[in-house]
């Protein structure tokens, strides 16, 4: 099941991302509560079994007409079983509900994994970006969009 996160969600999400990325906590707590609130972010949580096994957070960018993927985390031991396809489709269907052109989002030019998953999604790459995140062994980040159809 896919539905909007509530704020007693926020442990299980800093859970799932400390687990995958090593995020400091503190951060995650952060940036959950900031966007949470902010009417343009929206965060989806996929829950099975009333686990919280994966999230997503996207902005809708008026200026351009976009959506912005920042985070979908799928948390180990659940990937590979569609969740990831389940909160990927949940934003293209919102993304063409705002009639926005295009979806895009930034992985770690090395996360072989996420580039292939997104690729066989039909994501091109739009891009690239040096020294784009703060924290991690590859700070190089590949940017990747994908058009929006009705
Ligand atoms: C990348 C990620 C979001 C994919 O979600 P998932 O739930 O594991 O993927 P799904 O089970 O929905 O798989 C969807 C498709 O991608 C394919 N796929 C999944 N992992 C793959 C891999 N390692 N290599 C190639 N294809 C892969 C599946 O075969 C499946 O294809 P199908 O629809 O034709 O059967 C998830 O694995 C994850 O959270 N990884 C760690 C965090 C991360 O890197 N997030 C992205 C950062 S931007």
């Amino acid at each position: 099941m896919i539905r909007e996160a509530r704020p007693e969600d926020m442990e299980a999400c800093v859970e799932i991302q400390h687990s995958l990325f090593g995020d400091d906590k503190e951060k995650c707590r952060y940036y959950f509560k900031k966007n949470i609130k902010d009417k343009d972010f929206t965060t989806l949580i996929a829950e099975s079994q009333g686990k919280i096994t994966g999230l997503t957070t996207f902005q809708y960018r008026r200026w351009n007409n976009i959506v912005y993927a920042y985070t979908l985390y799928v948390a180990k031991g659940f990937q590979g079983k569609g969740t990831g396809s389940d909160l990927l489709s949940e934003i293209l269907k919102r993304a063409r509900a705002l009639k926005a052109r295009k979806i895009f989002l930034d992985t770690i030019r090395t996360n072989k994994k996420a580039i292939d998953f997104y690729k066989k999604k039909g994501f091109k790459k739009a891009g690239s970006i040096s020294d784009y995140y703060k924290i991690g062994k590859c700070k190089d980040a590949l940017i990747l969009s994908l058009d929006v159809k009705g």
